[in-house]
């Protein structure tokens, strides 16, 4: 029996003109540094990165403070030690196991991906029509829908007949339906400074649009290019179409 295909959320990031919404990506970043990164390395995303244009919109200064709250191992030094220091803006997010051995052996035997692409890597086939909206999107809201739904898709008692092995829990959007991530959210749990609501359903739309910008980054830039390309081949189409009339008049 298939896993059910995620709803389709609504995202500030949809479409030709889409931008990411800052507000949600900073409150993305506070739900992985507080939940997801027990479990979860994002080991392609650097402390600079926060700072760069199209992302959450932190400055320089604050993308230097939020590394510097982190304890970065180092060396080795003069000495042949190994050592800890304060994060940069240089390092990467570092990862909550050591190696691969080590996060299955703390997880049931199933090692937590690394969240940095996860929303590209993660897509689903739906029939007609849905097939030509996901078609003209480029399939680009299949992984924060998923995503987005998977956080929100556990439930306490599987549907009648169907039994979940130990360790494993019960997920309507995981493929298969028996995932080794228990359930990570609940209400309440992390705080927000903007007064947005402490809901699983706030969480999981947040940590969704903050994991799209860590998969596609320069998406912005994209876009932008994208349109400014389009406007210049209206109006040269346009100019085109004007010379055309000019060389091929007849002489008089
Ligand atoms: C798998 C997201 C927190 C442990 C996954 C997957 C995603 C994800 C997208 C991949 C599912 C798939 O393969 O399709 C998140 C997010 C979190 C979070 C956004 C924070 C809100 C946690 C925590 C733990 C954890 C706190 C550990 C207690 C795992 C494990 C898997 C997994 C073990 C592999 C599951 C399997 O293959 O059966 N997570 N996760 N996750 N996660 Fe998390």
């Amino acid at each position: 029996e298939g896993q059910e295909n995620p709803p389709s959320a609504s995202w500030s990031f949809a479409g030709p003109f889409g931008k990411f919404d800052r507000g949600a990506v900073q409150r993305g970043l506070k739900v992985y540094k507080e939940v997801c990164s027990n479990c979860h390395s994002l080991q392609y995303v650097a402390f600079r990165n926060l700072a760069e244009p199209g992302g959450p919109g932190y400055s320089t200064a604050q993308a230097a403070s939020f590394a510097a709250e982190y304890k970065i191992k180092d060396g080795p030094n003069d000495a042949g030690e190994m050592f800890e220091r304060p994060g940069r803006p240089a390092d990467y997010f570092p990862s909550p196991f050591p190696n691969e051995q080590a996060a299955r052996a703390s997880n049931g035997g199933a090692a937590p991906p690394d969240l940095s692409l996860i929303a590209k890597a993660r897509s689903y086939k739906r029939g007609f029509p849905w097939f030509l909206v996901d078609f003209f999107t480029q399939f680009q809201e299949q992984g924060p829908n998923y995503v987005n739904a998977l956080l929100q898709g556990y439930e306490e008692t599987p549907p009648h007949g169907v039994t979940i092995p130990d360790g494993s829990y019960y997920n309507k959007y995981f493929p298969g339906h028996a995932i080794k991530m228990p359930s990570p959210l609940s209400d309440g749990q992390v705080t927000f400074d903007d007064g947005s609501p402490a809901t699983v359903k706030q969480y999981a739309h947040d940590v969704a649009t903050f994991l799209m910008w860590t998969a596609e980054p320069h998406m912005e830039a994209r876009k932008r290019l994208g349109y400014q390309v389009f406007i210049f081949l209206i109006i040269f189409a346009g100019l085109m179409y004007f010379t055309k009339k000019r060389v091929w008049a007849a002489a008089h």
